[in-house]
């Protein structure tokens, strides 16, 4: 066996073939782990370079072409890839500079077939529940992850069954879980309820999970620091910026960071800054409480992809804020929603969510953590058209407790020339 599942707290192992979600012995959450020696083949930048641009699948997907470091015992006819990843990396002077920062990247993870960074996940998860045999997939999701999942069933020909919030759901991830063919079951109930749910149920009935608590889930997204970074040429940015909810992406980031610096991809470890929206912010007053007695939120912000209390990948989060030196940031819906505007004024353009990156890069510049020099990466997690209602509530000056910063308001005309051209002039 090239990899086994492993307690990150006891230690103890498991078969890779383990259908379990955390330790038998302790409850503590699962690492896969991989052997990455046993293919006799050595892991080097010039053996992830040679195979860009590459036609063929695995490697022509973002996550695959990685497959050494993601699941390197997995036999290529069994992944069920969209060709993930490959997503564009973005210098924008005009987002620096509201940032505040000279070197500012953009990692999009919006450019994901589903629109947001879920599929690397998916892909990943989807492929192990095809290899242990599984007919039936289920996640709970605040809209994102349903959207990567239902897509991802419906293509391997499994069935997706997802749990979603009954209220505050961008239309875009809905319409998405619907079209793409889901049992889509809204509950009256917030996220972190409907975590604990779709356990149980599937549990009893033997469907298989794929919420980023799935080890699995996080092994694909490791791939977007392997991808980001080897477009930086290899060479780690002072600072690596994402926002955090269920800390699936967080806690992926640590560990590929460190697998990189173990394999020797990169020289140095970057510092990791994962942003909360201050409505949702377990994370935040867990950081600044020095990691004592954490306790849950009730979960509010306008970032719905993110209106998440009580994370699953908490203790994996805490670890990876450990070992990047990282820190934990928060910012509000307004300033969330002005970085919005920002990058969707630059003609890029992302989810609210994914904005706190930017509106958190701004932030630590502000207090001094980030220093104007350093290099920082922010990741965009979600596409500009997952939450229409978000952003043309911004711009028509419709949403409760913001202020828009940066309106963009829509003119109204007749059918009448003079009046055009005077709106205009
Ligand atoms: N950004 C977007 C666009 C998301 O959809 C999510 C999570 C996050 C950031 C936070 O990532 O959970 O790894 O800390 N969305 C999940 C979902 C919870 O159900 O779609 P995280």
């Amino acid at each position: 066996m090239t990899s086994i599942l492993q307690c990150i707290d006891c230690a103890q192992q498991y078969p890779i073939h383990s259908v379990i979600y955390a330790c038998q012995a302790c409850g503590g959450l699962l690492d896969v782990k991989h052997d990455f020696d046993a293919g006799g083949l050595k892991i080097t930048r010039e053996l992830f370079d040679g195979r860009l641009g590459a036609f063929a699948a695995p490697y022509n997907s973002g996550v695959w072409r990685y497959k050494e470091l993601v699941y390197p015992g997995i036999d290529a006819s069994g992944i069920v890839s969209r060709m993930e990843g490959n997503t564009n990396l973005y210098a924008m002077p005009r987002v620096a500079a509201f940032a505040g920062v000279e070197n500012l990247f953009l990692k999009h993870e919006g450019e994901n077939p589903t629109g947001s960074f879920k599929d690397r996940g998916m892909t990943t998860g989807v492929t192990q529940a095809k290899a242990l045999g599984m007919q039936r997939v289920a996640c709970a999701s605040t809209g994102n992850t349903s959207a990567s999942m239902a897509s991802y069933a419906a293509y391997a020909g499994l069935q997706g069954i997802v749990f979603l919030q009954d209220q505050q759901i961008a239309m875009g991830k809905l319409a998405q879980g619907i079209a793409y063919g889901a049992t889509c079951i809204q509950i009256k109930a917030d996220f972190d309820r409907n975590m604990e749910l779709v356990q149980q149920v599937s549990q009893r009935l033997g469907i298989y999970v794929l919420n980023s608590i799935n080890p699995f889930r996080l092994e694909g997204q490791k791939s977007i620091m392997f991808e980001a970074l080897q477009q930086l040429r290899w060479q780690a940015p002072d600072w690596i910026v994402a926002p955090g909810g269920n800390l699936g992406n967080s806690s992926a980031f640590g560990k590929a960071l460190l697998e990189m610096l173990e394999v020797g991809l990169i020289d140095r470890m970057p510092r990791l800054a994962i942003i909360q929206a201050d409505g949702a912010n377990p994370l935040y007053r867990h950081f600044r409480a020095g990691f004592r007695n954490f306790e849950p939120v009730n979960a509010r912000t306008i970032a719905t992809a993110i209106k998440i209390g009580n994370p699953v990948n908490l203790q994996k989060a805490i670890r990876t804020l450990e070992w990047t030196n990282g820190l934990v940031e928060e910012v509000s819906d307004e300033q969330i929603m002005d970085a919005k505007a920002v990058v969707d004024g630059a003609g890029i353009g992302c989810e609210p969510a994914s904005a706190c990156s930017v509106a958190g890069v701004k932030k630590l510049v502000a207090n001094g953590a980030i220093k104007p020099g350093d290099t920082v990466l922010a990741v965009l997690t979600g596409n500009i058209l997952k939450d229409p209602e978000a952003t043309i509530g911004y711009h028509a000056d419709q949403l409760a407790g913001i202020t828009p910063g940066a309106r963009n308001r829509i003119l109204q005309a007749d059918d009448d020339i003079d009046q055009i051209l005077s709106l205009l002039a």
